[in-house]
């Protein structure tokens, strides 16, 4: 899906969607924002798998926005989401941005994209993001483990998504 730029709540930084050109900077960001948020991860490593990992979910369909620089257009932070399983799929922001209005800014287009519910997992010792996401007004559901990492999981989710997890359940 393709949406045309919006104007964010802060002129500071605009949205977009995420191109193939910006994939270099895309990775870079997520590389510097995984290594601040789990130090003990080397994240280097795990970049081509990341690669990987974005354009998969692009054929799934998933849809790529992000926030620029309003001045540098620099690329700041992105979201991959599916609106028809509800899936936050990613949430990121570039280190030297946090807590300034690009996360948030980024959780009210998704919420735009999927205004009747979102799911995610987080890593339970990710206490940043687990506040972040109950500051948006996301709920607690249950643990898991992530598939890759094996580390613990909570499960969150905001509006509704049971009800459409189970009709999409065979996608999952
Ligand atoms: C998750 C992420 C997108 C949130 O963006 P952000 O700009 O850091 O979010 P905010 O600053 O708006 O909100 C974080 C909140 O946690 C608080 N916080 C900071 N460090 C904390 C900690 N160690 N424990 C608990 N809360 C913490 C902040 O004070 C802030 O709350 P406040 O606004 O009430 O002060 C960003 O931190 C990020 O990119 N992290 C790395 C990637 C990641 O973890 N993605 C999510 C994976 S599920």
């Amino acid at each position: 899906m393709s949406a045309a730029p919006s104007k964010p709540e802060s002129c500071r930084f605009t949205l977009r969607d995420l191109h193939e050109r910006d994939r270099d900077a895309a990775l870079d960001l997520w590389v510097a924002a995984w290594r601040k948020a789990m130090p003990e991860i080397d994240f280097d490593l795990r970049r081509k798998w990341f690669s990987g990992h974005l354009a998969q979910l692009k054929l799934r369909g998933f849809v790529m926005r992000c926030a620029t620089g309003s001045r540098d257009r620099r690329v700041l932070g992105f979201i991959a989401l599916s609106p028809k399983l509800r899936h936050l799929e990613q949430i990121v922001v570039e280190p030297d941005q946090w807590g300034n209005g690009v996360a948030a800014s980024l959780m009210t287009e998704a919420k735009r994209l999927s205004p009747d519910g979102l799911w995610l997992d987080v890593n339970e010792d990710n206490s940043r993001a687990i506040a972040f996401y109950e500051k948006h007004g996301f709920r607690r559901l249950n643990r898991s483990r992530n598939p890759k990492s094996g580390l613990p999981t909570f499960r969150y989710a905001w509006g509704d998504v049971k009800r459409k997890r189970e009709k999409a359940k065979g996608e999952l």
